[in-house]
């Protein structure tokens, strides 16, 4: 069973993605949305929050979990799988692992996996990436960071969005929506000078769903889709890894899915549906 983990709703978008990719696995989601959004919190809670949401997934049978928000990816994943993971990799004798978004939008944006970095391929597009993402993940730099090992010819402009996964995930209007949008590009652009970008990585899992939005602001900028990304990194990892994929589903319609979440109001559901792009019911978690 593989499990999928977010700070709220956002995640969907990648679920969606993923179970496209994998009809016939069973699926466990999570959405923390008691505690969202992470994108403000202080490390240390986005870190134990975590923790606790992978632990839940672990405790529902999954083997693989998804790290399907880029804050928590890029704030906890690294020592949650070189600190905390070692300890229950295989407790009951059971293999289990963690994975998150980050490596693989970074493979999509250079066209680079780690294979192909070590290799020490020449040089060639991209030059400049840009990234839209909450405050706390540009903050810690992960992004610059990943793409810098691979292609330290890459500049990367990084553009923090306050409030706009938090707005989306109250279901804020589209006028709203647009003026803060267009307000994040203007200060993008302010960054970029007279340089043209090859392309923008939207990395939050709530902004695919205001893709239109940021492409209409954007003109002309090839957006990076996290949510691809993520499902061809996971047929990739499952292919080689196997053992990780868990037992299948029955193949019929999202058959084998299971959706929790630790708390939210009925009014998310219309919400919920556009995340999704349909109905679904969540079970308290
Ligand atoms: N889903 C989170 C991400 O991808 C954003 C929402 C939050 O701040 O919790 O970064």
């Amino acid at each position: 069973m593989i499990g999928v983990f977010d700070s709220g709703f956002g995640g969907l978008t990648v679920h969606r993605a993923l179970v496209r990719a994998l009809p016939r696995h069973a699926f466990v989601y999570l959405g923390d949305n008691k505690n969202a959004p992470y994108g403000t919190r202080p490390p240390l809670d986005v870190l134990n929050l975590t923790c606790t949401g992978i632990e839940r997934l672990f405790a529902e049978g999954c083997t693989l979990v998804i790290v399907a928000c880029n804050t928590a990816s890029v704030v906890a994943l690294r020592w949650i799988q070189q600190q905390w993971l070692p300890h229950r990799a295989r407790q009951g004798g059971v293999r289990r692992n963690v994975i998150g978004v980050v490596v693989p939008t970074i493979e999509a944006a250079t066209g680079m996996t780690w294979g192909e970095a070590a290799t020490g391929r020449p040089a060639e597009q991209p030059r400049t990436i840009g990234i839209f993402a909450t405050p706390r993940t540009v903050e810690t730099g992960v992004y610059p960071l990943e793409i810098g090992k691979r292609r330290p010819d890459i500049r990367v402009i990084q553009q923090a969005c306050p409030d706009l996964a938090a707005a989306i995930e109250q279901g804020a209007g589209a006028t709203e929506i647009r003026e803060m949008v267009r307000k994040y590009a203007d200060e993008f652009r302010r960054q970029l000078g007279t340089t043209t970008p090859d392309s923008v990585i939207l990395g939050c899992t709530h902004y695919p769903l205001i893709a239109e939005t940021f492409a209409e602001e954007l003109p002309d900028i090839p957006l990076i889709r996290q949510s691809e990304a993520t499902a061809r990194a996971l047929l990739s990892y499952l292919e080689r890894h196997p053992e990780y994929g868990g037992e299948k589903s029955d193949g019929g319609k999202n058959a084998g899915q299971l959706f929790l979440s630790t708390g939210y109001a009925p009014d998310a559901l219309p919400l919920i549906e556009k995340f999704w792009g349909g109905k679904i019911g969540f079970r308290q978690a």
